[in-house]
């Protein structure tokens, strides 16, 4: 089965004018990045995205470029968008032709966490469309200087973007929009077309910044107070004959190697529990499932990468990673300055930050009879206040 054709359209049309500041919102600096470099650094992480199609004011290209920054692995393409903001994402989905499935983002939510873009793309496997929402959770009443009715808050959502859609099916609802009032969302028109949208999980990161507040507190939740997680991950691998070693990402002459449905890098994938423990998000099972044939041989490296990003997606950093391998042979010893390298390549961090240990058992239990090697791993991380 070939996969999916998945285009981000990133909206960075509008005017901000609520947000005031001289300059169009998304053009405007948080925590020392521009709103519009946040958000096409977070769609681009993911792995599923290849393309992103951003959607500027006319004559803007060149401010666009310089605040997307320098991104790799994905292609970004500028579109220029129109007066709403209906009208901006028809032109981004001109340029999306030959997409099986677009998400529909507003560069003025630029926190975007990649767990979302994961819940929505799972929600387009049954549904045409997906959005994510948040319960209401204050009491609700209508008012006009004077309370008046209270609106029943049950089944009541604030929604949020990304918005998930089947190409085909966003596009007709577009075609055929004629709707009153302007839309302010896409998931509206897809309903008003007859169509079922599921609703997910969203984010408190995921607020709009639309007045100079959200700004504030946008800035100080980047920059302000930090919080120091630490997770713990371990795992073990069975030895086996005619199977390759990978240790720490690299491969190891060894007369055995480990067996396993990705490349079996038991000290990568005790790395990689150990970040997603920092960040309380499952472990590396739930994400990479081994029943899901796309991970038979994967390199480990890619698991690791995902977790940084993660990592990245939260505006935390990863202050330090403590490894522990646990094996009477290989000895780990001559390796072990390569590996420091290595998995700090991975985690775009100083080797400084990365340690990597070895023991024996003695002789004693599985991994002293050599029949498997086990690890353990430890990583620090530091993230914004407020998760
Ligand atoms: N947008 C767009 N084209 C428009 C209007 C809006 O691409 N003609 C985008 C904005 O850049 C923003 C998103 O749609 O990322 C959500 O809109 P909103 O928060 O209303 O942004 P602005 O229209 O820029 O702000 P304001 O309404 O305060 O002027
Ligand atoms: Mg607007």
């Amino acid at each position: 089965m070939t996969r999916p054709h998945i285009v981000a359209i990133l909206l960075a049309a509008g005017q901000g004018t609520r947000a005031g500041g001289g300059v169009p919102k998304q053009y405007r600096t948080i925590a020392g990045k521009s709103v519009l470099g946040h958000a096409v650094g977070a769609l681009a992480q993911h792995p599923a995205i290849k393309r992103i199609i951003v959607v500027i004011g006319e004559g803007q290209e060149i401010d666009a470029k310089a605040a997307a920054g320098n991104i790799t692995g994905v292609s970004l393409d500028y579109v220029t968008g129109g007066a709403t903001r209906r009208e901006s994402v028809h032109a981004g989905l001109r340029a999306a032709e030959g997409a099986d499935m677009v998400l529909i983002h507003d560069s003025a939510r630029p926190f975007l966490p990649s767990s979302v873009i994961d819940r929505l793309l799972a929600a387009l496997q049954v549904y045409d469309a997906a959005t994510p929402v948040l319960p209401v959770v204050d009491t609700m009443v209508r008012g006009n200087d004077i309370l008046g009715d209270v609106v029943d808050r049950d089944h009541l959502y604030r929604v949020q973007t990304p918005q998930a859609f089947r190409y085909a099916i966003i596009v007709e609802a577009h075609d055929n929009w004629s709707g009153a009032n302007e839309p302010t969302d896409d998931a509206q028109m897809v309903r008003a077309a007859g169509r079922e949208v599921a609703l997910i999980d969203g984010d408190i990161m995921l607020e709009k910044l639309t007045v100079p507040a959200d700004f504030v507190q946008a800035e100080h939740r980047l920059t302000s107070a930090r919080s120091t997680r630490v997770g713990m991950g371990y795992d073990v691998h069975r030895l086996v004959a005619d199977e390759e070693l990978w240790l720490c990402g690299m491969q190891i002459q060894h007369d055995k190697g480990l067996s396993g449905h990705s490349d079996a890098d038991v000290a990568l994938h005790a790395l990689v529990d150990a970040i997603l423990g920092a960040l309380a998000e499952g472990d590396i099972g739930s994400h990479f499932p081994p029943s899901d044939p796309q991970w038979r041989g994967a390199a480990s490296s890619r698991f690791v990468e995902h977790a940084r990003a993660l990592v990245e997606a939260r505006g935390g950093t990863i202050a330090h990673v403590d490894v522990t391998i646990i094996c009477e042979a290989p000895k780990i010893g001559p390796h072990r300055s390569a590996m420091r390298v290595r998995v700090s390549e991975l985690l775009g961090i100083d080797p400084r930050r990365v340690s990597i240990k070895a023991t024996t058992t003695e002789r004693l239990g599985f991994a002293g009879r050599g029949e498997g090697i086990a690890a353990q791993a430890v990583a620090t991380l530091s993230l914004p206040e407020g998760f």
